[in-house]
């Protein structure tokens, strides 16, 4: 994996606001356009508001893009602690958000803090997604 993806990733994860689970979560992704944008996870005392790392680095590639490209994941980065040994994958709702602007192939990268990694396609992560054609 792109090493400056994972340690744009490693770095996010330490500014995680994760005080009722203290499980911080790093994200970045890479855009078609070339652009890197990060995210983690931001956490709230009525739990379902808090919201994942993945879903704040899209939306902070929203809030910046300046065409299609720019809206389009090539690669995105999760790292995390593992949990009993095993790299931490994104949740269904992520799978779900990383489809909206990725493609079958879009590479999800997870990892360590430590740089232990494994490297999936989404459509490993998220076979036969939902999708619906967008109306003009
Ligand atoms: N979390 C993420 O931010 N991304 C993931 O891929 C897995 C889980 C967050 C949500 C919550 O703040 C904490 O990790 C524990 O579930």
């Amino acid at each position: 994996m792109n090493s400056e993806l994972f340690e744009a990733a490693r770095r996010v994860r330490e500014h995680a606001h994760a005080p009722y689970s203290h499980f911080p979560v790093g994200v970045a992704l890479r855009t078609e356009a070339g652009s890197l944008h990060v995210g983690c996870n931001v956490e709230n005392a009525s739990f379902p508001e808090g919201w994942c790392a993945e879903t704040s680095a899209i939306a902070a590639m929203i809030a910046a893009a300046m065409d299609d490209r720019g809206r389009a994941i090539a690669e995105i980065c999760v790292v995390a602690m593992p949990i009993d040994g095993r790299l931490v994958t994104p949740c269904g709702g992520c799978r779900q958000r990383i489809a909206e602007f990725g493609r079958p192939d879009t590479l999800v990268h997870v990892a360590a803090p430590t740089g232990e990694g494994h490297s999936y396609r989404l459509a490993e992560l998220l076979p036969a997604a939902f999708a619906l054609e967008p109306k003009s």
